[in-house]
Order: C-alpha cells, then sequence, then structure tokens
C-alpha cells in the first residue's frame, strides 16, 4: 500500500468564465456563443483538486478576494477536502478571473486577470512554513508574483522537499532562481518563450529540454498535447507516448498532468510509470467539459488504466 503523499500548491485560484464557440469573432464583430460554463480554476487551485483527487493530502497557499468568487473558492477547496488554512481573503482587490474561449475540437484561449493572485507574497510562503515543512512535494506555477515562486524554490531545496515547477503562463523568468527545482514542466508554448527554441516535433522537444538541463535544472518536463509528454534528465531523454481520447475542452488538461504527476512520484512510483499515467489522467480530461470539473477520481483513472491494459505500478 502506497503511502500517502502530502502535496502544497502555492499558487493561483480563479474563477474560470468558459465560452464555447464555433469561431473567434473579428475586431468589432459580435457573434454568437455556443455554450458557457462557470467553473473554479486557475492553475494553481486545478493543480490542487487534481492531486487531492489522486489521493494526496493537499494543502493550499493562495489569497482571494473578498468577494463572491473568493469566499466560494474558500468553500470549493472545503469540498474537495484541501486544506485551505493559508488561503487568505484580502479586501481591495477581486479573486483572479479567466475568461475562457473554447474552439469545437477542444483548444482554448485564455486571458487570467490575476486580481489577489498578484498579493502572494514571499511573506506569506513564510507564515504557512511550518506547515510546508510537513510535505513531500510543492508545486508551483507563474500566475503569483514571480518572487514568491523563487522564494518558494529556495525553501523547498532548503528543506529538502521535492519542488515542481510548471511556468505557466510562460513570463520572462530569472531560470537560475528556478533551477533548484526538481521538475521544471512547461508545455510546448512556454518551452518556445521561455529559450526561443521551436518546439514543433519530438526531436526540437528533446533539444529544447536539453538545453534547459544545460541551464542547470536536474529534470525537464516538456507536455506535448495529443503527442504525449518528454522527460530529460541526467540519463538522457524519454519520449512518454500519448493515450488517444476524443478531446472536447482541453483546458486545464496541464493542470490535472501536473497535480497528478506529483501524487504518482510521491507514491514512490517509477518516473516513467508515473509519466505515463499522467498523460493518461491528462488526456480524459479532455473528454469532458471544464477544467476542474474535467478532472477523474482516483477510482475512475484505475478503471481507465486497467481497462486500456496497463497494470499496477
Ligand atoms: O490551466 C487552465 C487554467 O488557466 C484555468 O483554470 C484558468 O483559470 C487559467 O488559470
Amino acid at each position: 500500500m502506497a503511502k500517502t503523499p502530502r502535496i502544497a500548491v502555492v499558487g493561483s485560484a480563479n474563477t474560470d468564465l468558459i465560452t464555447f464557440a464555433s469561431a473567434f469573432p473579428r475586431p468589432g464583430e459580435t457573434i454568437f456563443g455556443t455554450g458557457f460554463d462557470l467553473g473554479f480554476g486557475g492553475k494553481g487551485a486545478n493543480q490542487a483538486v487534481a492531486a487531492r483527487l489522486c489521493g494526496g493530502e493537499v494543502l493550499m497557499v493562495a489569497k482571494v478576494g473578498n468577494d463572491l468568487f473568493g469566499e466560494a473558492t474558500v468553500r470549493n477547496f472545503a469540498s474537495f477536502g484541501i486544506d485551505s488554512t493559508h488561503v487568505r481573503i484580502i479586501e481591495g482587490v477581486p479573486t483572479g478571473v479567466a475568461p475562457i474561449f473554447v474552439e469545437p475540437g477542444g483548444q482554448n484561449r485564455i486571458i487570467v486577470v490575476k486580481g489577489a493572485n498578484d498579493q502572494l507574497t514571499p511573506a506569506d510562503v513564510d507564515a504557512a512554513a511550518a506547515d510546508l515543512r510537513q510535505v513531500d512535494t510543492i508545486i508551483l506555477q507563474f500566475e503569483i508574483p514571480l518572487e514568491t515562486v523563487y522564494h518558494t524554490v529556495r525553501f523547498a531545496r532548503a528543506n529538502k522537499i521535492r519542488c515542481i515547477v510548471n511556468p505557466a503562463p510562460a513570463v520572462p523568468a530569472s531560470l537560475a532562481d528556478l533551477a533548484g527545482a526538481d521538475y521544471f514542466i512547461p508545455n510546448e508554448t512556454e518551452a518556445e518563450l521561455i529559450t526561443g527554441r521551436p518546439v514543433s516535433t519530438l526531436e526540437q522537444a528533446a533539444a529544447c529540454a536539453t538545453d534547459l538541463l544545460k541551464r542547470g535544472f536536474q529534470r525537464v518536463v516538456i507536455t506535448l498535447g495529443e503527442r504525449g509528454s518528454l522527460i530529460a534528465g541526467p540519463s538522457g531523454h524519454v519520449h512518454v507516448p500519448p493515450f488517444p481520447v476524443t478531446s472536447v475542452d482541453t483546458t486545464g488538461a496541464g493542470d490535472a498532468f501536473i497535480g497528478s504527476l506529483a501524487v504518482f512520484l510521491a507514491e514512490g512510483m517509477p518516473e516513467k510509470g508515473a509519466l505515463e499515467r499522467a498523460n493518461l489522467y491528462a488526456a480524459l480530461s479532455t473528454t469532458r467539459v471544464g477544467t476542474q470539473k474535467s478532472f477523474a477520481t482516483r477510482a475512475d483513472f484505475e478503471a481507465e488504466w486497467t481497462r486500456r491494459g496497463r497494470g499496477p505500478g
């Protein structure tokens, strides 16, 4: 029986306003959408929910505004059994929101208005330090101030806690301040923006990951959407193939990948097996609409894993 992983997410919480449309409007044009979905999101919160649904004990460190969305976000964490002791409701700024536009076939475009997420400071991480020292893994993304991300990477390293950095959305960042992370996990677009190298083919993804290793990272995973993922580390790189699914909404798939991977690794699974499982967990999330509401429970995931002919471990 694997031990229960203890995962902390220092990151964002947003409210997602997801609009489905058959095309995007041109400047000055008004068109009719085909559907709408309001849901809980934010890359940090999504990763926390994925980790929780996969069986982790999860601690969230975040900030939300003193508005309807903020209170609802805290209740949402409680509904999943996520520890929100360090989710603070603050005055004067709104909770983060994300208008999201989804095309037929599931591809999305997202605008994030950071709101309270932008007020999460290194001091908030220090205030949570006693609880953070108890976890196996800390996960970070880029929807909070970069200073807070750098500070938390240093904290994790000083305390020998596994640290996963998901540089999403990609913004110019100091790689030297991130290199203490154990895993650096961009998607293709983020990897391109960070390195300035194209990531259209597997060969290019491998070259890009190798470039990031040279800049100081221990392990780099590039998520490749419907082509799976690629990991590079001290012993070379490996492509981890995808699982075929029919996608309707890819929003949050990267978050599903990271939250689930954190749990699989913390359970002690071999790296390749953990990545294969995270590939399937992320793929399954694209078969349903929404972000957190599209994530599978561990029981449903295991049933699908077995149905696809995969064994334990
Ligand atoms: O990764 C998907 C997430 O990105 C959405 O939930 C949205 O809130 C943005 O943070």
